[in-house]
Formats: C-alpha cells, structure tokens, sequence
C-alpha cells in the first residue's frame, strides 16, 4: 500500500484502507526509488492537485511493480479533474478498483470527515479481481494551463523573524525545493512545510481570485468503480 500525503489528510485516509487491508503503509516522495516487492495488488492513496496528479506521483505510480492495483485519490471538495483516469493511464498493471474520497482542503481551516466506512466496498475487488473501467470526468481546460505557476501566485509564502533556521522545512520537502525557510522554483504549494514548522515561522496568504474560488460551490460526492 503507497500514499502521497503533504498535510496528513490523504494520510488518513491511506491509514483506513491499510487496516481494511491489513497492509503495510509506505510513503511516496519525489526520490522514491522501486522497491524489491513484487506486489499481487498495490494500493496506491494520493490527493487531487490542481485537478490532476501531485508530481511526487506521477513519478512514482509507473514504478510501482504489481499486477493489480487499486486507486484512491482525495480531493478538498472542490473539483477531481480527471484524476483517476490520468494515474490509471500511469500504472503498469490492471486496475480493479478506485475511488474519489472527499476531504478537507489544505487551505482551508475546515474539519470534514467523509464516511470511509464506504470504502469497505473495496475488499470485494480484492477477493474478485477483475479489470474495471474508470470514466472520464470533466475537467477544466484551465487546470493544465500552468499550474504549477498558478500555484506560486495564489498562495503567498513568508518567512517570519522566529525562523531559527533548523532546517526541518528544506528535509522534510517533499519536492526537495526548500532552502532555509524559503520555497524555491519547484515548490507545489503542497504547504506540508507550514505545518511542520516547530516555530509557526511560514506565514501563509492566499490571492483574493483563490479565496473567492475555495469559498465557491463545494461538492462531497464519494465515488466508488
Ligand atoms: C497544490 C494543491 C492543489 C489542490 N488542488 C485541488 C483541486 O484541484 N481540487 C480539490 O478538490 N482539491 C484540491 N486540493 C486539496 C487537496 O486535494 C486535499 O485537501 C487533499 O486531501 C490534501 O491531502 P494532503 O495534505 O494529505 O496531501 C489541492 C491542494 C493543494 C495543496
């Protein structure tokens, strides 16, 4: 079993599935290297960004060796793209089953707790393997228009005086960006930076147009293929 999570919030989610499974849990990250399993199914839990796919995954999912996987992608309510159809196309094996989880949004102040207990549904696809086909869904033309820029500009990131330069924001990045407090090129915005820091010292502020959108129409629809 394989998760992404920046925040701990797809994390959750990966925790559940792994005790559904009784399964080991092991974390995806930009230098993750293939490891010697040669897994019967792989699970692989990872949240929507930008309605596509983290980075750190989509390197990640066509190494992973298995014949059949599962896939499980969160997503803060606003909108999943097509997700899961763009990491089924990036797997090497057949996929049997996969999910839209809602959860809450990294940029959000929210608490919101999906029914997981609907992911239960999932053991069958385990004990009856068969190749499923998982839609397309629509997403917004706009979403592959450069979002990694995008990103930058909507949500603002600052180093406050209290940093004491531990460094713990550059080794726990998981695009290998951060230097001393400040994001680089590269960054995602995936803000798991903001939240480990020991002295609160990342301050945070999202453009209006990005506040405007969050606070727009939500959805928390939980779908099951
Ligand atoms: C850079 C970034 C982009 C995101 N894009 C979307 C999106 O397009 N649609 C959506 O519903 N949620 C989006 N989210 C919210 C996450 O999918 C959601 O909060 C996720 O569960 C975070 O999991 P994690 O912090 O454990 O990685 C985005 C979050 C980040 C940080």
């Amino acid at each position: 079993m394989y998760c992404f999570s920046a925040t701990g919030r797809t994390k959750q989610v990966a925790q559940y599935v792994a005790q559904m499974f009784s399964c080991r849990l092991l974390e995806l990250s930009l230098d993750w290297q293939p490891d010697s399993f040669e897994n019967e199914v792989a699970v692989v839990v990872f949240p929507v960004y930008c309605q596509s796919l983290p980075l750190p995954v989509k390197k990640a999912l066509p190494l992973i060796s298995a014949s059949d996987f599962i896939l499980i992608a969160t997503y803060g309510r606003k909108s999943f793209g097509n997700a899961l159809k763009e990491a089924a196309e990036l797997v090497k094996g057949r996929v049997i089953g996969g999910a839209y989880v809602p959860i809450s949004h990294t940029y959000l102040n929210e608490q919101f707790q999906a029914d997981f207990s609907r992911l239960d549904a999932l053991i069958e696809r385990i004990a009856n393997p068969k190749p499923i086909h998982i839609p397309n869904t629509w997403k917004n033309p706009f979403a592959s228009f450069f979002p990694l820029r995008r990103g930058q500009l909507g949500v603002r990131m600052t180093r406050e005086r209290n940093c004491n330069h531990c460094g713990l924001c550059a080794k726990r990045c998981p695009m290998n960006t951060m230097l001393d407090g400040k994001p680089g090129r590269n960054c995602i915005r995936c803000m798991r930076c903001v939240q480990i820091c020991p002295q609160k010292a990342l301050r945070v502020t999202l453009h209006p147009w990005l506040k405007q959108y969050l606070n727009g129409k939500r959805k928390n629809d939980l779908l099951i293929y």
